[in-house]
């Protein structure tokens, strides 16, 4: 047997390596296959990360490095315990962060990403037996570009920083990407190895970690799905650009995994947000208007939840429109438990669910999905729209930007251009939230204020428990 692998000059380790590598592979593959469907999701998530173990694993035990050498035990042990330490961390955190904070984790999580290509990038350039500064000095780049920006993103997401937006600031931003460029160009050809080069590598990480919050912070209005996926696509490539400079197949595949998903799903949201990449990379877009407002002295109607009850059960067709709202009141339950009592009554309902709504990519699929919600009544926003004039009643809960005619309606809104779902175009409206507070796009909507809309108060939770009680009676 030996003699066989010798003859193609492999090693019995270097063949395990391999192979681990291979079957972490084609765990990535069926793990992504798997999560393309939420039921199937978690099986996904463990195949995916079973393949991660095995990759770690396999280079624990049997990477050498060109002289023949393994890995020193005294590494071995440091590189166990701080992986030990970063499980039980990500453990703790996943286990306690609420749902509504998810996405927040998301960014936190893409930019510690970010950070370890930018790391692995700043400690391999000064190495002698590295070979490839190009791809080196990218991953410093787009790994810092990934982090500070992820960062930021937390922040936005979580509402401690807001929009901070300038007229010039896309010709500060191009400014700075020329910059980036030149230092590159510069260490290519320049004396590498030199002391100089040292001044010039941070100097790079530190424009590329500035560019990163120049580049999120001025995002606002509601196109930070866009860019949350875009940071993901960088994350991804960082991590490939550092596989290459290991020669490590395993770090390649998952970077360029997770850098084509993100990739596919940026031009995906660009698409659902009606934005064009270029000006996404250029951070051109977006702002704080306070356009979308109603007509001056418009009025709301509220609506008691017997009335609202009454007009969901005498109806024939009946679509939801779930928004951040909902999960933000865990009300994903007892709204399935409601949809089931009007189906009950012969009413057909389904949901409509808009590509951005709520705070992350799918987070409605996720949501629904968890209460068990048939993934065929989840319609998406271009096939659900037309069929909307012939809808006896809309129920939008806890969703506002989504909804907001000001995308088709005021040039001067932020989200003009956006698509929406036209639930104005209902014959019935039938709006959940607690009060008249703005969405994440910080804009007035006049939706509220259609003579067809009827304003329902209160949490959506208890809102769809009153009403559940009053469908019952009827
Ligand atoms: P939003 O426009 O954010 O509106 C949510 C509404 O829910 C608020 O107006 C709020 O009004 C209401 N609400 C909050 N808590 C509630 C509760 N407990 N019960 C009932 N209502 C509640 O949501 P949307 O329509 O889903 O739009 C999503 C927005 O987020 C878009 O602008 C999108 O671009 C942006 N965004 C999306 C993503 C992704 S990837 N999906 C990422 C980042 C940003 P009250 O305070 O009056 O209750």
């Amino acid at each position: 047997m030996d003699a066989f692998l010798l003859d193609y000059s492999l090693t019995r380790g270097e063949v395990i390596l391999e192979f681990g590598y291979l079957i972490a592979a084609v765990c990535f593959i069926i793990g992504l296959k798997l999560l393309s469907n939420p039921v199937r999701a978690r099986k996904g998530n463990t195949f995916a990360a079973g393949g991660m173990f095995l990759a770690v694993i396999v280079t624990i035990v049997f990477h050498k490095d060109s002289t023949g050498a393994g890995i020193a035990s005294a590494n071995s042990i440091i590189i166990v315990v701080t992986i030990s330490l970063g499980i039980i961390a990500g453990g703790i955190l996943a286990r306690k962060v609420r749902m509504t904070e998810m996405p927040q984790l998301v960014s936190f999580f893409n930019a510690t990403g970010g950070a370890a290509s930018a790391l692995v990038a700043l400690i391999e350039y000064s190495n002698p037996a590295n070979l490839s500064p190009l791809v080196t000095l990218l991953s410093l780049v787009i790994g810092s570009i990934a982090f500070s920006g992820s960062i930021i993103a937390y922040f936005k997401l979580d509402g401690k920083v807001g929009d901070i937006s300038f007229s010039f600031m896309k010709y500060i931003n191009s400014l700075f990407l020329l910059v980036i460029l030149a230092f590159v160009m510069i260490m290519l050809t320049g004396d590498y190895g030199s002391g100089m080069d040292q001044i010039l590598v941070y100097t790079l990480l530190f424009i590329s970690l500035i560019y990163g919050v120049l580049f999120v912070i001025p995002i606002g209005g509601a196109d930070m799905p866009v860019v949350i996926s875009l940071l993901n696509s960088f994350t991804g490539i960082a991590a490939a650009l550092a596989g290459f400079i290991y020669q490590n197949q395993a770090m390649i595949l998952g970077g360029i995994f997770v850098g084509s998903a993100g990739t596919i799903l940026t031009v995906l949201m660009c698409r659902a947000m009606n934005r064009s990449l270029l000006n996404v990379i250029m951070g051109a877009f977006g702002g704080t208007g306070q356009s979308g407002g109603n007509e001056p002295g418009a009025q709301i109607k509220e609506i008691t939840a017997s009335d609202a009850a009454v007009l969901l059960s005498y109806s024939g067709k009946v679509v939801i429109v779930p928004g951040y709202g909902l999960a933000v009141a865990q009300a994903q339950h007892e709204c399935q438990e409601m949809v089931r009592l009007l189906e009950e009554k012969g009413i057909e309902v389904r949901y409509a669910i808009h590509p951005v709504a709520g705070r992350m990519p799918g987070h409605m699929n996720v949501l629904l999905a968890e209460a068990e919600v048939p993934y065929e009544k989840l319609v998406e926003m271009d096939t659900i729209n037309p069929e909307l004039k012939n809808t006896d009643v809309v129920v939008v809960i806890g969703a506002n930007d989504v909804v907001n005619p000001a995308a088709e309606e005021d040039p001067s809104s932020p989200i003009f251009g956006m698509p929406i779902i036209r639930a104005h175009e209902a014959r019935n409206i039938i709006v959940m939230k607690r009060g008249m507070g703005l969405g994440y796009a910080a804009i007035e909507n006049s939706l509220f204020y259609h003579e067809k809309s009827r304003m329902f108060f209160g949490n959506a939770r208890d809102s769809i428990r009153k009403l559940i009680v009053e469908i019952k009676v009827l």
